[in-house]
């Protein structure tokens, strides 16, 4: 075999959106420090006296500063693993260093947004951005001043006073991100945080994310069900594949920054979209019970009988 048909045969399928310019700042950001280490981790959950293993030997090194989403089938152990780096679960065994410290409970480095709004709802905007600083000792109007800051960062300055029921989802969202950001963590852990959200709004958060992240020196580990979100978003996607969780492949996306709204569009969006259907959703294999099938035991009526055609 000669070397250029071996070439052919190794390269990744996306390797041909991979310019020069994404080249060199893909080789940029391997060079920074480690900032998040994850070392054989595994993790089950027992139910009854039965094992349910749901991460199986995860092993991924994420750079800082570096932006990481993380898709795989429902289940899979995303919202496990993202607990586990937060420290709210105990793993089974591996390691998860951050910045070289082992991870053993929750602590100020890593900050948490998830999908349901955990705001407190008896305090208003300003006072749930405050909290975690006068919690770690800032005194009260050093935190007021640095909570109005992260406040009008994000458009809020006008709802400083207002309470959450008073806001809308995206507006919570922001407010929850802040809160998470002003205690200056090292990795943002953030579980579906948009997916409440409609499309417009959507788009509008992620947007408001990446502008976020591209003036603060944080590192974020998301997690999405959505691929275009993942894609959008992220340096690289760690996809998992399910029962038990494991690393199935991470993707490098071959796209250029900034991300704008025409990046959905581009021929390299849509070949990235498809290579990672192909992973998330391989096709069936034959001993799977198709959708066909499943659908014919819930039909109350033939196909075409009394539904108008819907094609
Ligand atoms: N506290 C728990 N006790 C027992 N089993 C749990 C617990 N938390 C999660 N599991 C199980 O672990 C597996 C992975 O759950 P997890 O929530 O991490 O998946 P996920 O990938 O986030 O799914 P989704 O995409 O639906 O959010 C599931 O089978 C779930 O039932
Ligand atoms: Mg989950």
């Amino acid at each position: 075999m000669t070397e250029t048909t071996m070439n052919i045969e190794n390269a990744h399928p996306l390797d041909k959106w991979v310019t020069p310019e994404i080249a060199a700042r893909n080789d940029r950001i391997e060079i920074r420090p480690v900032a998040l280490e994850i070392k054989e981790l595994h993790k089950s959950f027992e139910h009854k006296g039965k094992v349910n293993k749901v991460l199986n030997g995860i092993d991924f090194t994420t750079h800082k500063r570096e932006f990481i989403c993380v898709v795989g089938p429902s289940g899979c152990g995303k919202s496990t693993l993202a607990r586990l780096v937060a420290g709210l679960e105990q793993k089974e065994s591996g390691h998860i260093l951050v910045e070289g410290k082992e991870v053993t409970e929750p602590g100020p480095d890593r900050g948490m947004v998830f999908q349901s709004y955990s705001l407190f709802p008896w305090m208003s905007v300003k006072q749930n951005v405050m909290f975690g600083l006068t919690q770690s000792g800032m005194a009260r109007n050093t935190a007021e001043a640095e909570a109005l800051q992260w406040i009008d960062l994000v458009g809020l300055s006008k709802f400083v006073d207002a309470y959450p029921h008073q806001l809308s989802g995206g507006m919570k969202q922001r407010v929850a991100i802040i809160r998470a950001l002003a205690n200056q963590p090292k990795i943002l852990l953030m579980d579906e945080p948009f997916a409440a959200l409609d499309p417009k709004n959507r788009l509008k958060m992620q947007q408001y994310l990446l502008e976020i992240w591209r003036n603060i020196d944080i590192t974020i580990f998301f997690i999405t069900h959505d691929l275009d979100e993942a894609i959008y978003l992220a340096d690289r996607i760690l996809v998992l594949d399910a029962n038990p969780g494991r690393v199935k492949e991470v993707v490098k996306v071959p796209l250029p920054r900034p991300r704008v709204d025409d990046t959905l569009l581009t021929e390299e969006f849509l070949a990235t979209k498809a290579y990672l259907e192909s992973l998330v959703h391989p096709p069936e294999t034959e001993d799977e019970e198709s959708m066909e099938d499943k659908l014919s035991m819930v039909r109350m009526v033939p196909v075409n009988a009394e539904v108008p055609d819907i094609y």
